[in-house]
């Protein structure tokens, strides 16, 4: 099978976490995006969503599923997003698509997280993929020779040859040459960084389930 059609395996296999009659947390990327165009063929069944991107609501909207401001929904039973990384403890890495920030925010908020993932995002310690950080514009530099004192390498996220901007105004750092082997004490630490809106690394908002999309068929894991 080819990375396309795990991404769509486990974006369908995701739909018996939806709960009927609830709001579902929804993030980001190309795997979710298999996951909404499934979550369209029960859109009856759900009240709506709260999106974690720009990208995912219109994809949802287009589909004709109500978005919910995330300020308007006390609880969600359920976030389902995928992943750059995740290691044996359902810790994660994410960012690849920029929308960490949000995807933190409505994970936060819900009792279970879902990943959806194809096999190659499964590892054994984070750090290989570059960690997503969004910044404070005013602070990269500085944050950037952070990084550097850790051993990594930050680099800014450029578009169209100029900075990445986010959903929420801010840029992104890229940061290569880290061994993540304690992810809950990194992002504790990170976070607290001048200047650092979201580090990349999942930790405290860690995933319950993955739903990993293998050559012989999706096998649920559980932490
Ligand atoms: C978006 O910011 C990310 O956290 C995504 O969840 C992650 O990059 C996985 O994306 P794909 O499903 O496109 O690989």
């Amino acid at each position: 099978m080819t990375q396309d059609e795990l991404k769509t395996l486990v974006g369908q296999a995701a739909l018996k976490y939806v709960v009927p009659g609830e709001i579902i947390g929804v993030g980001t990327g190309s795997t979710v995006n298999k996951f909404i165009d499934a979550l369209a063929t029960m859109k009856d069944q759900i009240k709506g969503a709260v999106s974690s991107s720009m990208a995912s609501t219109e994809r949802l909207r287009a589909l004709g599923i109500p978005v919910f401001d995330a300020n308007a929904v006390a609880g969600l039973a359920v976030y389902v997003d995928g992943a750059d990384e995740i290691d044996g403890q359902g810790h994660m890495v994410k960012g690849g698509g920029a929308a960490l920030t949000r995807e933190k925010i409505v994970a936060a908020q819900s009792r279970q997280f879902v990943c959806i993932a194809d096999e190659s995002k499964k590892v054994e310690a984070l750090g290989a993929f570059p960690l997503p950080v969004e910044v404070i514009p005013m602070a990269s530099a500085r944050i950037m020779r952070q990084f550097a004192a850790l051993g990594g390498t930050a680099t800014l996220r450029l578009k169209d040859g100029a900075p990445l901007v986010t959903d929420n105004g801010q840029h992104i750092l890229d940061v290569r040459g880290l061994r993540i082997t304690d992810p809950l004490a990194f992002e504790s630490e990170v976070n607290q960084w001048p200047g650092v809106v979201t580090v990349g690394v999942f930790a405290h908002q860690k995933a319950h389930v993955c739903l990993l999309g293998t050559a012989t068929g999706v096998l649920t894991l559980t932490y």
